[in-house]
């Protein structure tokens, strides 16, 4: 049995580049793992998204059901994905018996700065912005994001580079499940 580590954090606070940094330390240690990263499956599962409640209700389920039948085939998973509500992530700890949640932690005004100024390719663009229009439901913003009250793996990004985190969460996971 395989596990799973759910990266949860505000948009743009750095859950994206950390979780490419981890997965490339443990290649190196020789620990494979697939990234799950929502951007790139909600295509697939919700090709026009409403981001209403009910909609997230069905992606986040899909995407803990697809890391629950990874991981018993074996696989290390990386989910990468807000989930703004607890229960999102508890429902995939429900189903997977090696899970952990890791708070990428960053407060709001950092994370839309860093919005703000990314730049690389997989990065969704404007979505503070995005807030400010009618009808929007941007995490931390118009609809509520629910911190992990007990994460197995808890990181300030404001005290570690980048880097240091994926360090640093490279080794929690590895006391977490060796
Ligand atoms: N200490 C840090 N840790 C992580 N990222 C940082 C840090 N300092 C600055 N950054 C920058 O913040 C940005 C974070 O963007 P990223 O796309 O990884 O966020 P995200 O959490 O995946 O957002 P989204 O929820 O929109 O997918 C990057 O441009 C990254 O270089
Ligand atoms: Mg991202």
């Amino acid at each position: 049995m395989a596990w799973v580590v759910w990266f949860t954090g505000l948009p743009g606070c750095g859950k994206t580049t950390i979780a490419q940094r981890v997965e490339a330390m443990l290649a190196k240690n020789g620990t494979s793992v697939k990234v799950l990263q929502l951007d790139e499956i909600r295509k697939a599962i919700t090709p026009c998204p409403r981001y209403t409640d009910e909609e997230r209700e069905i992606v986040y389920a899909s995407l803990a059901y697809m890391a629950k039948l990874l991981s018993e085939a074996g696989v290390n998973v990386i989910v990468d994905a807000t989930a703004n509500r607890r229960r999102y992530r508890d429902f995939a700890r429900s189903l997977i018996p090696k899970f952990g949640e890791v708070f990428i932690r960053a407060p709001l005004d950092v994370c839309v700065a860093r919005e703000a100024k990314r730049k690389a390719a997989f990065s969704p663009k404007g979505i503070y912005k995005k807030a400010a229009m009618e009808g929007a439901a941007v995490p931390g913003v118009n609809v509520a994001y629910e911190e992990p009250l007990a994460p197995e793996i808890d990181v300030d990004t404001t005290a570690l580079s980048a880097e240091q985190s994926a360090r640093f969460i490279v080794n929690r996971i590895g006391e977490l499940f060796a």
